[in-house]
């Protein structure tokens, strides 16, 4: 039987407003304990492990969730595709019960979206989405991590400064396919007063089904959400730019259409100067890049965070993980 009660992020829409600036400014505090302090956590998980269920390959999502979990004292079992029957030969069902009867939370990288909720009707224990074909929720909270260091005034820790008021206001403009991560931006960024314009090639738009809650949470916030085809119709006035490959795991067999479909949409330091977005636009990508997508000159450019946001990965995960495992919920 299904099993209720139990508190899983599976979607962004999982977080509340407050429930999103809380894990923002925990994650920070974390950061500065750790990195500044070299204070150790006092390992609240010791005894406790966590299942990292991923189907499909990942850098920056397993070394975070390793490396905080670690930190946090409890143990981190990874079991790839190889090693378990996930979805292979065992029903996600029979998986969850098994796994979940014996760990204390679950990371799960998964294909269609249905099947994270398959584990999470029937998982005991809490699940985190460390990424499905349709949303990518620890991504974000990663990325608005960055952007409140990075909009944090000189002179304030970020640890000590309220999200929402370094947050609120900014512009967010995507320009690339409508996947995962633009969906769970889209989620995401009203919750914390940010807008987002998007471009995306035609036949390539975001899951209409998403951009309806995410046009619902917009409204609710009071935030702008502009969808275009024209790359710089979403760059006009964009304080932060983001993109992400134009090829997600799963569509490696799309490649040479899509590099077809999206010729014109790769971002260069010319294409968002002419297009008028704001005199000091900031660059994010979640990675992992391909050059197709984002130019050298871009990526590489002062202008360019994508390492502290790949780092600020370890940072949110850990606060999720301790909202979860140890506070027991959010
Ligand atoms: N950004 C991200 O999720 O990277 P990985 O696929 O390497 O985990
Ligand atoms: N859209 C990409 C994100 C990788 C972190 C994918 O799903 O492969």
């Amino acid at each position: 039987p299904a099993v209720s009660g139990v508190p899983h992020l599976l979607t962004d829409n999982d977080l509340s407003p407050k429930q999103l600036s809380d894990i923002i400014q925990s994650a920070c505090l974390f950061k500065h304990q750790a990195k500044v302090l070299g204070q150790p956590s006092g390992a609240p998980l010791a005894g406790k492990t966590m299942a990292l269920m991923f189907s499909k390959r990942s850098t920056r999502t397993r070394v975070a969730t390793e490396t905080a979990i670690a930190y946090l004292g409890g143990h981190a079992m990874f079991l790839g595709s190889q090693d378990i029957q996930l979805g292979v030969n065992e029903s996600l069902l029979d998986t969850s019960k098994v796994v979940s009867s014996m760990v204390d939370g679950i990371m799960a990288r998964v294909g269609a979206h249905s099947e994270i909720e398959t584990l999470a009707k029937y998982s005991t224990v809490p699940i985190i989405n460390a990424l499905s074909d349709l949303y990518h929720p620890t991504q974000i909270l990663a990325d608005l991590m960055t952007l409140h260091e990075l909009y944090t005034p000189s002179g304030s820790d970020p640890h000590t400064t309220a999200p929402t008021s370094t947050l609120k206001n900014l512009r967010l403009a995507w320009v690339g396919d409508g996947n995962n991560i633009l969906h769970s931006l889209m989620l995401q960024l009203p919750k914390v007063g940010m807008h987002i314009t998007m471009a995306t090639p035609k036949g390539y738009e975001p899951n209409a089904e998403i951009l309806k809650q995410a046009q619902k949470n917009a409204q609710v916030h009071g935030t702008d959400l502009e969808v275009y085809h024209d790359p710089k119709d979403a760059l006009r006035n964009a304080d932060i730019i983001v993109t992400d490959t134009w090829i997600s795991m799963g569509q490696e067999e799309e490649k040479k259409q899509r590099i077809a479909s999206f010729a014109g949409y790769q971002l260069t330091t010319d294409l968002i100067e002419q297009s008028g977005a704001n005199a000091d636009w900031k660059f994010l990508h979640c990675l992992p890049r391909k050059q197709e997508e984002v130019t050298d000159d871009v990526f590489y450019s002062p202008r360019s965070h994508v390492f502290q946001e790949a780092e600020n990965r370890k940072w949110t995960i850990l606060a999720c993980i301790n909202q979860l495992l140890v506070k027991k919920g959010f």
